[in-house]
């Protein structure tokens, strides 16, 4: 069985009040991996909070290793404070920030090369979808990284389609399923000794309603969620149906 990975994308959102909400509606389950991912500033923050009952993570991370690059965060930087984990690839910092499928790759490596998990985010969109390219391009974005995927570290992947994203619109799962069954057949070609070990998550307006239903599936090995995990009960019971999960 797998332990399910719940990752709190707070986006630009949150404040020092929601950091105590989501510590007090925090529940008591147990076979369940969290990372909570603030703005970087509430990160100490959380930290402090976190008791060991869950990791923090960032949300990006600079592409260089460190040196005259004004608002960049390192990875060593994130490594000393006890940061778990780093999403790399957002679909929306594609889009914001032009970054590209190699800008992605670099961040990855520097999140690796500090003994953190990035947490890469693929995905299609929905003019993709419609065109019957949305697995081809995926299956592009995860070749893209097959040189980290190589390293043997810790590496999740999430699979985020861009339409599902803040929209209420989640993938089917039927959906969701066939593109994770997709994801981890390109994983065995690149890294087959240890493609077992990543984890493939979904997101995309993952909420407290299908979150059981999402995590009945055995490829569903997490899921990255949004807005929901602004709402400290609808998050509490997200990691509630992933301690639940069977199989
Ligand atoms: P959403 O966002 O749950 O609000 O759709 C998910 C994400 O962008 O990671």
């Amino acid at each position: 069985m797998t332990t399910r990975l719940v990752i709190a994308n707070w986006k630009m959102n949150g404040d020092l009040a929601l950091i105590d909400a989501t510590v007090e509606a925090y529940p008591q389950v147990s076979k369940v991996d969290v990372i909570l991912v603030p703005p970087s500033l509430y990160v100490a923050a959380l930290l402090a909070a976190a008791n060991d009952r869950f990791q923090v993570g960032l949300q990006d991370i600079g592409r260089h290793d460190g040196g005259a690059h004004t608002g960049e965060l390192a990875a060593s930087m994130a490594a000393e404070l006890g940061v778990a984990a780093v999403i790399v690839g957002h679909s929306e910092r594609r889009a914001d920030n032009s970054e590209d499928d190699a800008i992605v790759a670099a961040k990855a490596q520097r999140v690796l090369e500090a003994g953190l998990m990035p947490v890469i985010c693929v995905g299609e969109s929905i003019e993709e979808r419609q065109a019957g390219q949305a697995e081809a391009r995926v299956r592009a974005q995860v070749q893209a990284q097959a040189e980290n995927l190589r390293s043997r570290l810790p590496v999740a992947i999430a699979y985020e389609p861009i339409w599902a994203i803040g929209t209420g619109v989640s993938a089917s799962v039927v959906d969701a399923v066939a593109m994770h069954r997709a994801i981890r057949s390109a994983l065995e070609q690149i890294a087959p000794d240890h493609a077992d070990e990543m984890r493939i998550l979904y997101g995309g307006s993952v909420n407290a309603e299908n979150a059981a239903e999402l995590f009945a599936h055995v490829e569903i090995e997490g899921v990255l969620v949004g807005g929901a995990s602004l709402d400290t009960d609808q998050f509490a019971a997200i990691i509630r149906a992933a301690g639940a999960a069977q199989g």
